[in-house]
């Protein structure tokens, strides 16, 4: 077994990076049949991780070239077309065109590009393109990566992230002019996608989905240049592999039946929930001077630290992406679901979802019914929920321990509830 460096808190790649040896392959083939790809997985599955990864191999075995944006904090369509102006500088063939492309705004940016000024050239590309312009600009930077020598494989993560918050406003309810937008926004990444098949692969991800999202939009057509990817849990084994690598490399002793303890305690092994536990225990062991777990030592850990504050500020992270994607009464309705099946050992069965039907129709804030099925697909489609017999359960075990320890303690079932009021 090698030795794993320990993850920050960031995404990964290199040595920091394990297993996942068949979405490479699929992604390694698809990226060389010009096949695109929406990636699609729940929270904090690795998503990022893998595209880094599979572009840093891409470059260094050199038939591609590759191009990373992050639309995290982007805006507007023409903010995303500066973001991929701005990332494909370092693609050679490329730069000097898209600069051309804009004209005198960039003239007087020169020099070599690792020294570039990024914040400058990104004001600077911001001020040559607005709402009327950006397609055109748009096109040109593309037709200047699809002229570079090598194919590019660009990526771009955080894509539903953006279109989400171009569809709605402040109150979370889609505007006509949002929709537009992102109708516009879509379909001109679908003309790329066609128009450069073989020279432009396009690689989409993001932290929330971006099919609940069209969906809710209608706009669901616009995913079907891209074959969809589907990034699962780790297996058990794959697990135990890299618990093993990282205690390995930290010099921790971690026996097979400790580790085979951390897993059953998370039953969904969420590469970042298992990184997560492994570098809560080494820190706990640390801390007392020991370097041997033991199952006590597991147990405490889970209880202290997975569950305890620390854990509780990555639970935040799920509630604002579930707060972003569902709105306001949405949310409120995902929180009662979710904290219904906390409190039924991880189950909520029909007879409770059809009660709070009834109930979330008289108590949405903006007057509007909350539509529950579409609460549950976005709970199914990020992993909280899936289906079992004609309810559904929680999948993690983690998540759903950390659902109870926040929100359970004062929490009263729907069937005890006496009337229809509020949860
Ligand atoms: N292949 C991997 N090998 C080792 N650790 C991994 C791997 N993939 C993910 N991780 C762990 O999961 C964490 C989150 O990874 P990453 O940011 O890539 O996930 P994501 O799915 O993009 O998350 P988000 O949903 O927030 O966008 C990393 O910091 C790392 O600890
Ligand atoms: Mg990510």
């Amino acid at each position: 077994m090698t030795g794993l460096k320990k993850a920050g808190s960031n995404w990964v790649d290199g040595d920091r990076f394990f297993d996942r040896h068949a979405e490479l392959n699929v992604l390694m083939e698809r990226v060389q049949n010009g096949t695109h790809t929406l990636l699609t997985a729940q929270r904090r599955m690795g998503k990022t991780s893998l595209v880094r990864e599979l572009l840093r191999r891409l470059e260094a075995e050199g038939s591609f070239e590759t191009v990373f944006v992050d639309l995290e904090d982007v805006r507007t369509a023409a903010d995303a077309v500066v973001e991929i102006g701005v990332e494909s500088r370092h693609v050679h063939g490329a730069w000097d065109r898209i600069k051309a492309g804009f004209g005198n705004v960039l003239r007087t940016v020169e020099g070599r590009v690792d020294t570039l000024d990024i914040g400058e050239v990104r004001v600077k590309l911001r001020a040559g393109i607005d709402h009327g312009t950006w397609r055109q600009k748009g096109d040109d930077v593309c037709a200047a990566l699809a002229n570079n020598e090598r194919p590019v494989v660009l990526a771009l993560d955080e894509l539903p992230i953006l279109v989400n918050r171009m569809l709605k406003d402040h109150d979370h309810q889609i505007m006509s002019q949002g929709k537009q937008d992102v109708d516009e926004l879509l379909s001109w990444l679908r003309k790329i996608g066609q128009e450069y098949r073989e020279k432009i692969c396009l690689i989409l991800s993001g932290s929330i989905g971006l099919e609940p999202i069209l969906h809710q939009a209608g706009l669901s057509a616009h995913a079907n240049i891209f074959s969809p990817l589907d990034l699962k849990p780790w297996d058990e084994k794959t697990a135990l592999g890299c618990l093993a690598a990282l205690a390995e490399t930290c010099g921790l002793d971690l026996p097979l039946a400790a580790r085979q303890q951390m897993c059953r305690r998370l039953r969904c092994l969420v590469p970042h929930h298992v990184q997560r536990f492994f570098d809560s225990l080494d820190e706990d062991l640390r801390l007392d001077s020991r370097r041997q777990a033991s199952l006590e030592d597991v147990e405490r850990v889970y209880t202290s630290e997975m569950l305890g504050i620390r854990g509780q500020a990555d639970l935040d992270h799920y509630e604002s992406r579930l707060k972003l994607v569902l709105g306001r009464d949405g949310y409120r309705a995902a929180l009662s679901l979710l904290t219904e099946a906390a409190v039924n050992d991880g189950v909520l069965p029909r007879a409770a979802i059809d009660r709070y039907t009834e109930q979330f129709r008289t108590w949405a804030v903006t007057d509007r019914p909350v539509p529950i099925g579409e609460v549950l697909r976005v709970l199914e489609h990020d992993g909280y929920l899936e289906p079992r017999g004609d309810g559904y359960r929680f999948v993690s075990g983690l998540l759903e321990d950390w659902w109870r320890a926040r929100h359970g303690r004062h929490f009263i079932p729907v069937e005890r509830r006496s009337g229809l009021q509020g949860a």
